[in-house]
């Protein structure tokens, strides 16, 4: 008998606080429609003085845990995927092992920056086929407008704060068809925070993003990589229900629903909203479809995301 993950459910949170395009033009030289034609995004959520990455993703973590209809110590594996943990160590698993009142198994952060969830997910899906753990508690989470300088309207305009989860139990039937990770080194100087408790320096931890650059690359590789998922599980175009994509900009989701030929029906979008989120963007945009109707069971999903490193990658999902 094949042993196969599936999610079993979704939670995701977003903090109260939330910060508009017009607010914006009050604190760099922007403008909202610069940032709605470029970007798509038209507000995002932020962090209050005293929210952490921990706390946003036990409130994510806790939503899931009810759809899956779960209670936490039914859990034997937690897997955070964060580009902003709430201290060096302990890790923020860790830290939400504590929060829900669990322990005794193993826990532990990944960090492939907007690529994190996927790389999160696909981690626990074989931790899962391996037969050593049953019930995977995967969760994106984010505090990114902490490395964020508020000066540089370059980046400043795009990033936003939340979380998302998903339970992940052993099943009969997939679940999760197949995973796709990669990252190249090589361009670790076009999206970077070029500071770090390790080369001694912690002061102006903030993200430096050549964009232009990196849209390309993004666009390109994303545009390959659901080639690549679709033919290794010999699928064609039409067998793909929904893109649940990483949320950095509605100009690179609509080029790889294009690249898809999806409508953008088929595209759940919460950039507008969320902003980009960096590795909470997708499980958020998962709940979100989750819990409005539109994602369905049996059907067909494809995730995929890009971020610096490069780190990408995709997931093929029967939800
Ligand atoms: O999540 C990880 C992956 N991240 C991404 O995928 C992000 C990829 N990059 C992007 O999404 C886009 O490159 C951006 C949205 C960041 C920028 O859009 P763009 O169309 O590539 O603009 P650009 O960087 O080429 O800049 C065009 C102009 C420049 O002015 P000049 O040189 O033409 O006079 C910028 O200075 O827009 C200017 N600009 C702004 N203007 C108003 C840059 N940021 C802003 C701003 N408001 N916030």
């Amino acid at each position: 008998m094949n042993r196969y993950s599936r999610i079993l459910g979704t939670g995701s949170y977003l903090p109260e606080k939330v910060l508009t395009n017009r607010e914006l033009e009050d604190l760099v030289d922007t403008s909202d429609q610069w940032i709605r034609e470029r970007t798509g995004i038209r507000e995002r959520h932020l962090v209050s003085e005293g929210e952490t990455c921990s706390g946003l993703a036990e409130a994510a973590a806790r939503r899931a845990l009810a759809a899956a209809e779960l209670e936490p110590d039914q859990i034997d594996l937690l897997i955070v995927a964060t580009t902003t943990p709430d201290q060096v160590f302990p890790s923020t698993a860790c830290l939400l092992q504590h929060r829900l009142g669990i322990g005794g198994f193993a826990a532990f952060d990944i960090q492939a920056v907007c690529t994190g969830f996927v790389y999160a997910l696909s981690v626990a899906d074989k931790f899962i086929r391996s037969g050593t753990h049953r019930c995977a508690l995967v969760v994106g989470s984010e505090t990114m407008s902490r490395i964020v300088n508020w000066q540089d309207r370059a980046t400043c305009v795009l990033f936003g704060d939340g979380a998302g989860a998903v339970v992940l139990g052993a099943a009969e039937e997939p679940g999760i068809l197949s995973t796709h990770l990669s990252a190249d080194g090589a361009y670790k100087d076009l999206l970077q925070v070029p500071s770090g408790v390790g080369m001694g320096r912690c002061e102006d931890p903030y993200i430096e993003m050549r964009g232009n650059e990196v849209f390309r690359m993004a666009v390109t590789t994303l545009g390959r990589i659901v080639d690549e998922t679709l033919a290794a599980n010999r699928l064609s175009k039409s067998d793909i229900d929904w893109l649940v994509p990483h949320q950095a900009n509605i100009r690179i989701i609509r080029a790889t629903a294009k690249k898809l030929n999806l409508p953008m029906e088929r595209v759940v979008v919460t950039v507008g909203e969320h902003g980009n989120t960096s590795s909470a963007s997708i499980p958020l945009a998962l709940d979100t479809a989750v819990r409005d109707g539109r994602i369905q069971r049996g059907e067909t999903l494809i995730m995929e995301a890009f971020g610096g490193g490069f780190t990408w990658g995709s997931v093929l999902v029967r939800y």
